[in-house]
């Protein structure tokens, strides 16, 4: 078996060269950890062949679909166990019924809360990605699985899509940078990723009928980057197919998409997994590249790759050769993860300490400071002998919730009990509530009812918890109020309807900073909100998120200074819903098609093009302390096409506390031939700097990462000539400027 070995800590900085689907050893300059990135071996084709011969047609089309909610058939007389399966993106989820959504009702299947996908690239951290990956992997084993169905990686295209919380970004370049040492991590445990959902399902509403059309190059530079480099990188065993249409064919069914790119351009040798119920034919699904029919309770049977298929196979419809390709495919990947016997396989460990502290690591990099005026924070506690703690989501868990994969877990700490357990016993925190989570039954439609519109809120205050609130803050020193969202609001199934905060809360941080000037707001939320006018008023604000087990810990060690912020927004935060690209184009939500007619301009690429100020840039985030970039050079002053651009500059801490700073280089073509975004994400890496040091930052750029989707030549190119890379703290704070020219 060939194998990758690539050092965690550099992810960022290397490594891949992202066209070679084999394995390759990479060495790296510092070698802190190693993993190692299995590719899919061959050394049991001839067992598989040899079981394949013994198999009916029947035993062979029972592995092709799901026979309970989370596994395909098993053939028990030749030892072939069913493939098991479990979401997902927060953590490995409670055990689902064989036969239906509810859950079976297990006691051992509490398993740790990872913060959410969008928390995770929050961290801006490759080896935050990789840690999250391996511990999920561990949760993963120790509950018997085979298949995790994560990472979801689908580009943020609107800020109201449900699922924002669930997805990584708008961007990219960081997409599957994070994507990639996450797949790594969780393969690393003798199991496979499902990474999903392949691909251009970015909105809720309508996704199990619409047909979403783009442009070739769109398509490449946007919406498949995380897949390739899934793939091509990471070697992940399993896709996960979409509800919705490309192009006229439905993603589970779409040739271009599973064969011609999947297969035959990134070299993809593992299984492609339908969504649940995302399947409409059965010999086309079959030949346009599908494996596996996963689906919602009906007799499994009745699904398409079930009786329908045999009677299929019968008439001559699709050979038996052209199933045992399927079969194959899934019996490599159940051999890959030690599925099969006979190899000693991971045995991993769930809702462990050392889990729960992951989750801690990762949570405590991702809180957002957006604002924070004349140093109101950290919370200087001297003198401080009171603290108003505000808000329905000072309380409020998000570990299960609205419609989709939750977690079951033991511990989810409050950003209340979270201040509970940090704050010294000395000072007395008054709670209250502040406003109610309701909504409106009638208007909100059913749950899970994917053609609705998300839930409508009520946005009255209740009279008695507004004046709770109210003398809560009179009385206490300082007054936090914990906003935001939470994930019944923001849902699978359905965007939402409108940025707007709901159930009130405008009015309650308004009224609360009246009775107490010192009033500072956290916003805990998966997706952006039109929180201007909180912005304006309010001298600190914080964007924490569903952030795991050890949420509130993380946030009360923020809030507090024992960990200083080093989140970035991996979105941008519009002013107004209608300057974001999908919306200002008016192609969201479509109808039965949806055309994305921003084409590559999707996220801060519209804004920066556009001109429009946003609240909040992509990849911004403040830090207790301040930093300055020095001395910012290129190697060298030009580069050809095969070649690499090291880039490095001086992080200086120039504040008096330890930070981590987050360097972006974005890069620009102004003089280009071609139409493309103002500049664009080509490198990262973030790096602690004690106060008054500086490190020096290298930040590696393979010329190719500059290249275009060139749709007439059908390839990447990079056009000749000067470009300007740009280093900064966000896409709007640039503090240098390099120019280079490819040859
Ligand atoms: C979701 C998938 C999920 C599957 C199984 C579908 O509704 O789109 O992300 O993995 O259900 O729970």
């Amino acid at each position: 078996m060939k194998n990758k070995i690539i050092t965690l800590s550099l992810f960022s900085m290397l490594l891949f060269t992202g066209h070679n689907a084999n394995s390759q050893t990479v060495k790296a300059k510092k070698q802190n950890k190693t993993a190692v990135v299995k590719s899919l071996t061959s050394e049991f084709d001839a067992k598989i062949d040899k079981l394949v011969a013994q198999m009916t047609l029947e035993e062979k089309i029972g592995m092709l679909h799901g026979n309970s909610m989370f596994s395909t058939g098993s053939v028990e007389r030749l030892g072939i166990p069913e493939l098991k399966m479990a979401d997902g993106p927060l953590g490995v989820r409670e055990e689902i019924s064989r036969d239906n959504w509810s859950a079976a009702g297990w006691d051992n299947d509490f398993a740790t809360y990872y913060p959410a996908s969008g928390a995770l690239a929050a961290t801006w951290n490759t080896d935050m990605a990789y840690t999250f990956g391996n511990s999920v992997g561990q949760e993963l084993r120790a509950r018997g699985k085979d298949m995790l169905l994560s990472p979801a990686i689908n580009i943020v295209r609107t800020p109201l899509g449900g699922r924002t919380y669930e997805y990584m970004t708008e961007d990219p370049f960081l997409n599957k940078k994070i994507a990639v040492p996450l797949v790594i991590g969780l393969q690393d445990n003798d199991v496979m990723a499902c990474v999903k959902h392949f691909a251009a399902n970015n909105q809720e509403t309508n996704r199990d009928i619409y047909d979403v059309q783009m442009d070739e190059r769109t398509l490449r530079e946007i919406y498949l980057p995380g897949f390739k480099a899934a793939v091509t990188e990471a070697n992940a065993y399993a896709i996960m197919g979409a509800y919705n249409k490309f192009r006229g064919e439905y993603l589970c069914e779409n040739d271009y998409m599973l064969n011609k790119i999947l297969r035959d351009e990134w070299g993809f040798k593992g299984v492609v997994v339908s969504d649940w119920a995302a399947v409409h034919s059965t010999v086309k699904t079959l030949k346009n590249g599908l494996d596996i029919e996963m689906g919602t309770p009906k007799p499994f049977n009745e699904f398409f790759l079930a009786d329908k298929l045999i009677a299929a196979a019968k008439k001559g419809e699709i050979s038996e050769d052209e199933i045992n390709i399927h079969v194959k495919r899934i019996l490599r990947v159940l051999f890959q993860v030690k599925a099969m016997g006979g190899q000693e396989r991971a045995k991993g460990s769930i809702a462990t300490e050392a889990h729960y502290q992951d989750a801690y690591k990762i949570a405590s990099e991702n809180i957002v400071l957006l604002k924070n005026d004349k140093n109101v924070l950290p919370l200087q506690l001297n003198g401080i002998k009171s603290i108003a703690v505000i808000g329905n989501n000072a309380t409020k868990k998000n570990a299960l919730g609205g419609f989709g994969a939750g977690v079951k877990t033991k511990r989810e700490i409050t950003p209340l009990e979270g201040l509970q357990n940090r704050l010294p016993s000395s000072i007395k925190i008054n709670y209250a509530e502040g406003y109610l989570e309701r909504y409106e039954e009638k208007k909100s439609g059913k749950l899970g009812d994917i053609t609705l519109s998300g839930p409508v809120t009520i946005d009255q205050l209740d009279p008695a918890k507004l004046q709770e609130a109210i003398e809560a803050a009179k009385k206490s020193d300082i007054a936090i109020v914990f906003a935001g969202s939470n994930r019944d609001y923001e849902t699978e199934a359905s965007d939402r309807r409108n940025l707007k905060l709901p159930f009130g809360q405008e009015e309650l941080i308004n009224k609360v900073r009246e009775a107490n000037p010192n009033t500072i707001v956290v916003m805990i939320a998966g997706a952006p909100f039109d929180i201007e006018a909180i912005k304006n008023k309010t001298s600190a604000l914080v964007w924490s998120w569903f952030n795991g087990s050890e949420g509130g810990n993380a946030l009360a060690d923020v809030l507090l200074g024992k960990v200083n912020p080093s989140g970035k927004l991996p979105w941008t935060m519009p002013k107004n819903i209608m300057d974001s690209p999908a919306h200002a184009t008016y192609s969201f939500p479509g109808d039965k098609t949806v055309t994305y007619s921003e084409g590559i301009l999707v996220g801060y690429r519209w804004f920066d093009t556009k001109n429009i100020e946003p609240l909040y840039p992509f990849g911004y985030g403040l830090s207790y302390t301040t930093f300055a970039f020095e001395n910012a050079k290129a190697d060298k002053k030009s580069y050809a096409e095969n070649e690499t651009i090291s880039v490095s500059v001086e992080l200086k801490n120039t504040g008096k506390v330890d930070g981590k700073e987050v360097v972006q280089l974005y890069a620009s073509k102004s003089d280009s031939k071609i139409s493309r975004a103002a500049q664009e994400l080509k490198g990262f890496q973030k790096v602690m700097v004690t106060a008054g040091n500086s490190e020096t930052v290298t930040i590696q750029v393979p010329v190719k990462e500059l290249a275009y989707y060139d749709v007439d030549a059908k390839k990447w190119t990079v056009e000749p000539g000067n470009y300007t890379l740009k280093l900064g703290s966000s896409s709007r704070d640039i503090k240098k400027e390099i120019q280079i020219s490819i040859k």
